[in-house]
């Protein structure tokens, strides 16, 4: 399944104008009751008006929690489908309907079930990068944050389906080298492209940064290769979620400079939590234009207009329910 990419549209507002729109956007959220949560990925001056930063389990869990009776969800459509299976007593709000996922496109529900035919006495273990429908095929469900506590979970003489990252399952894998893990060969677009190349360069150029690494990179199948090769030095080297990088910056060690290799929009956050160190994005031009789609207009458009409310059939959300519970639940 491929998904059209929206372009990314450059918007230069100036402070004044931010702060207009933070005011008109912070009103309007409480005249409806609503929560706005945005992904560590998003625009900077939408970060900024979010009640909540975070990644996805964090948005997860706060979706699930929330006392608000609408959450804007400033992220991509299956983060929004998820708050929607587990707050289905709320309104969930997509600003802009073009936030799709490369990833979560990659596989289809109909075809976990011929996989999950083939492999009948495995677990499914999916990413939380998959459609709602792909979902209600899991057993458990986990994201980058959570996902080896996640396979820790799955008694161990069973054999474990985990879709649709292949680059999330070859890092699987490495940490649980004795588990029997079968691999669906999807990746995002972005994180493909940041490569051990690149990453090898940008520690060139800073021999003593910590270097922070996303699970669905490309470079972290090939970083984890080129440890094995010994073609890749692995000390300094840390693979974790978004959150987890967030962490990391600010966990009191001394380190005070990161290559980053995840998307961009992570660094925004990073500068905030820890203005006196530096970040390197491993790759400048890795932007999820999906991620970008929600801008203050469109935000302000979605409170204004109702728009656009996420839905999932209930049949679906009562299947996907169990493995979202188990991912929230665990880890
Ligand atoms: P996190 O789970 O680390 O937030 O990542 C989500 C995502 O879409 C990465 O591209
Ligand atoms: Fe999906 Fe990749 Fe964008 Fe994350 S960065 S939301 S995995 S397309």
């Amino acid at each position: 399944m491929s998904l059209p990419l929206p372009t990314i549209e450059k918007i230069d507002l100036s402070p004044e104008r931010i702060e207009e729109l933070h005011g008109e956007i912070k009103e309007l959220a409480a005249k409806r009751g609503a929560v706005i949560l945005a992904h560590n990925y998003q625009r900077p001056e939408v970060q900024g008006v979010a009640d909540y930063v975070g990644d996805s389990l964090g948005l997860s869990r706060q979706a699930a929690e929330t006392e608000a009776a609408v959450i804007v969800f400033c992220g991509v459509h299956f983060m929004a489908e998820t708050a929607a299976i587990l707050s289905p007593q709320k309104k969930v709000l997509l600003p802009d309907l073009r936030a799709g996922c490369s990833l979560a496109a990659s596989i289809t529900a109909e075809d976990v079930r011929k996989w999950k035919a083939k492999f009948p006495d495995h677990i499914a273990v999916g990413y939380v990068n998959t459609t709602a429908e792909v979902k209600a095929e899991l057993d458990y469900c986990c994201t980058s944050g959570n996902v080896i506590d996640v396979i820790d979970a799955i008694p161990e003489d069973k054999g474990i389906l985990f879709l649709p990252d292949f680059f999330l399952g070859a890092h699987v894998r490495r940490m649980r080298p004795d588990r029997n893990v079968q691999v669906w060969m999807g990746e995002c677009h972005v994180h493909k492209e940041i490569n051990t190349r690149t990453v090898n360069a940008r520690r060139a150029e800073y021999p003593e940064a910590e270097v922070l690494v996303h699970p669905e990179c490309g470079c972290a199948g090939q970083l984890i290769y080129g440890v094995g090769m010994g073609d890749v030095d692995p000390n300094g080297v840390h693979i974790l979620s978004t959150e987890g990088m967030v962490r990391a910056a600010t966990n009191g060690s001394d380190d005070d400079t990161f290559i980053v290799a995840t998307e961009v929009g992570i660094l925004t956050r990073m500068q905030q939590v820890a203005p006196n160190k530096t970040f390197i994005p491993a790759d400048p031009e890795a932007l999820c234009a999906f991620m970008k789609t929600s801008t203050l207009d469109a935000i302000r458009d979605s409170l204004v207009k109702d728009q656009h409310i996420i839905t999932v059939p209930p049949d679906v959300a009562e299947r996907a329910t169990a493995a979202l519970d188990r991912m929230v639940s665990i880890g």
